[in-house]
């Protein structure tokens, strides 16, 4: 007698369904950048309770200023799929890799760019995140992720500001998450609504909620 056999389906090799934890991201990395992951990409459970506090509602636009390889736009937007997450990199190896983990996890809800964050229009996003993204320029080649890019204390300052300028110019409403801060206070316009302790330091939610004419004026002069 023939009895008709369902074969199995054919699994494909291991393919994590997301990126569960840190060590199933990080080992996706170049070797070399595995080793510095922990200091310069934002952990996955930092990621998630951040990304909470950025789009509270669906259909938010969120910049991530110095993406990285994308370990914080894909895990923020895997976690919350009603959210668009766009992240913005200066080095372009580092965005082909978060491209191609952006593939491998089919993320529909995030685009990376490559370039300089302060070249893009900050007014087109309801909220930001950064993970201190210029403090290379403070460490020096020691903490460098690699030797790409030249590194100088005085762009540090130039750059905070220039942060400081285009928050300051974002719509009422903006949302801005900071881990590790980015090397001053957000500007006066913005109010801390929310904190809390993940990782290896506080996740601060602030939010914009008044315009001051005369702070923007001032912060014209830094663009
Ligand atoms: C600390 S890492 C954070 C990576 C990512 N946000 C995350 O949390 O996983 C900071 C990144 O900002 C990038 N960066 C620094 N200054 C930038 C600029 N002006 N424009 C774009 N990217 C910048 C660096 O190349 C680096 O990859």
């Amino acid at each position: 007698m023939v009895r008709d056999v369902q074969q199995p389906a054919r699994v494909p090799p291991a393919v994590r369904a997301d990126p569960t934890d840190d060590a199933a991201f990080d080992e996706l990395l170049p070797r070399a950048l595995q080793a510095k992951a922990s200091v310069h990409f934002t952990p996955v459970a930092v990621a998630r309770f951040a990304a909470r506090l950025l789009a509270p509602e669906p259909g938010m636009s969120i910049l991530d200023v110095g993406a990285g390889v994308g370990k914080f736009c894909i895990t923020a937007a895997l976690a919350l799929p009603g959210a668009h997450f766009v992240g913005v990199e200066r080095r372009p190896h580092l965005v082909q890799i978060a491209h191609r983990l952006a593939r491998r996890w089919a993320v529909p809800n995030v685009r990376f760019v490559h370039g300089d964050a302060f070249s893009l229009d900050w007014s087109l996003y309801d909220a930001f995140y950064l993970f201190n993204p210029f403090a290379e320029h403070m460490f020096g080649d020691a903490m460098a992720i690699d030797e790409t890019f030249e590194l100088e204390p005085g762009a540090y300052i130039l750059h905070v500001m220039a942060v400081r300028q285009r928050l300051s110019q974002a719509r009422l409403g903006a949302r801005l998450v900071t881990y590790h801060g980015f090397g001053a206070p957000p500007p006066p316009e913005y109010d801390l609504a929310g904190a809390g302790s993940v990782g290896s330091d506080r996740v601060e939610l602030w939010i914009k909620t008044r315009e001051l004419a005369r702070e923007r004026d001032a912060g014209e002069s830094l663009a």
